[in-house]
């Protein structure tokens, strides 16, 4: 309950406070200041194993802890980007003291016109409702393999690599309980359509098409081999990293590959392990 009011007194406040978005619409607000407890920042970085070659977009950055973190800790670079003025301010001069300023940096700017492509690694602390408007941007605009942290809120039908629950007492004045969640989504390379696939002659001496179906990380589909169709079972995208299970021949194949700029180039194992064997796809026309 005591979420809400804060929320309604950041949107009270921002309504009358002079803006730097000229006479554009102001910005909708996401969700009120309330910082991520230290030690949730601390796990979200670390579930998603940042580092020094990172760099971690903050979305609604507050007063800037989980990038100045990121740089001061992990070792990366990266931005936030908030709608109010004075915690802009607030994160650049403690990235100043903090001797970080050329690593983390802090900018006036609705979250929702944000140019992303930049980020390894994003993170959130926004209302439900907030974190889903921004699911096809982040799908659209986020490079596969990028690492998404959303605090608290799930995006809806995009199944979380990793999530984490636990109980502090901290959030009892932000959200009146003591549950903490971090989810961990990992962006999918875009796998969808057909494909024309080579597998090796043991398993197919002729081209083997493929029509993929997608619903953000789960795969599922066909292989045309022979003139059969064969049902793909268990299929997922981790970023570029294709794979599924195909029964052919009597048995139950491994596929793994990478999925990169129309391609497909992977290996196939049998399912109790054994010999890889390369196989390869390409965009089918
Ligand atoms: C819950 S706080 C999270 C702060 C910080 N990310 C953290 O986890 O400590 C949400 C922040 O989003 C900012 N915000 C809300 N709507 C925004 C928008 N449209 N563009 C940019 N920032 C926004 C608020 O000003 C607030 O500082």
């Amino acid at each position: 309950m005591s979420y809400f009011l804060p929320l309604l007194s950041a949107v009270a406040l921002f309504a009358a406070a002079p803006h730097a978005y000229g006479a554009d619409k102001p910005p909708v607000n996401a969700g009120p200041y309330v910082p991520s407890p230290t030690s949730v920042v601390a796990d979200m970085l670390t579930l998603a194993e940042v580092g020094p070659q990172d760099f971690v977009i903050d979305l609604g950055s507050g007063d800037g802890r989980i990038v100045l973190t990121a740089a001061k800790v992990f070792g990366a670079r990266g931005f936030g980007v908030d709608i109010n003025e004075k915690l802009v301010k607030e994160a650049n001069e403690s990235a100043k003291v903090q001797g970080i300023a050329d690593r983390a940096s802090f900018t006036i700017q609705d979250l929702f016109k944000t140019d992303i492509r930049k980020a390894t690694v994003l993170t959130m602390y926004l209302l439900p409702n907030t974190v889903n408007m921004l699911k096809d941007k982040l799908l659209t605009e986020l490079s596969p393999g990028t690492r998404i942290l959303s605090h608290d809120y799930p995006l809806a039908g995009w199944i979380p690599e990793k999530y984490v629950q636990m109980d502090l007492e901290d959030k009892v004045i932000i959200s009146g309980v003591t549950t903490t969640l971090i989810y961990l989504y990992v962006v999918p390379a875009k796998a969808e359509g057909a494909w024309s696939a080579k597998l090796p002659a043991s398993l197919s001496r002729d081209a083997v098409r493929l029509t993929l179906k997608q619903q953000i990380t789960r795969v599922s589909g066909a292989a045309r081999i022979g003139g059969r169709e064969v049902l793909l079972e268990e299929g997922k995208l981790r970023g570029e990293r294709l794979s599924f299970k195909l029964a052919l021949n009597g048995r139950m194949w491994d596929f793994t590959g990478t999925v990169h700029g129309g391609a497909i180039e992977g290996t196939v194992s049998d399912v109790g392990g054994g010999t890889k064997f390369a196989w390869s796809a390409a965009a089918a026309r």
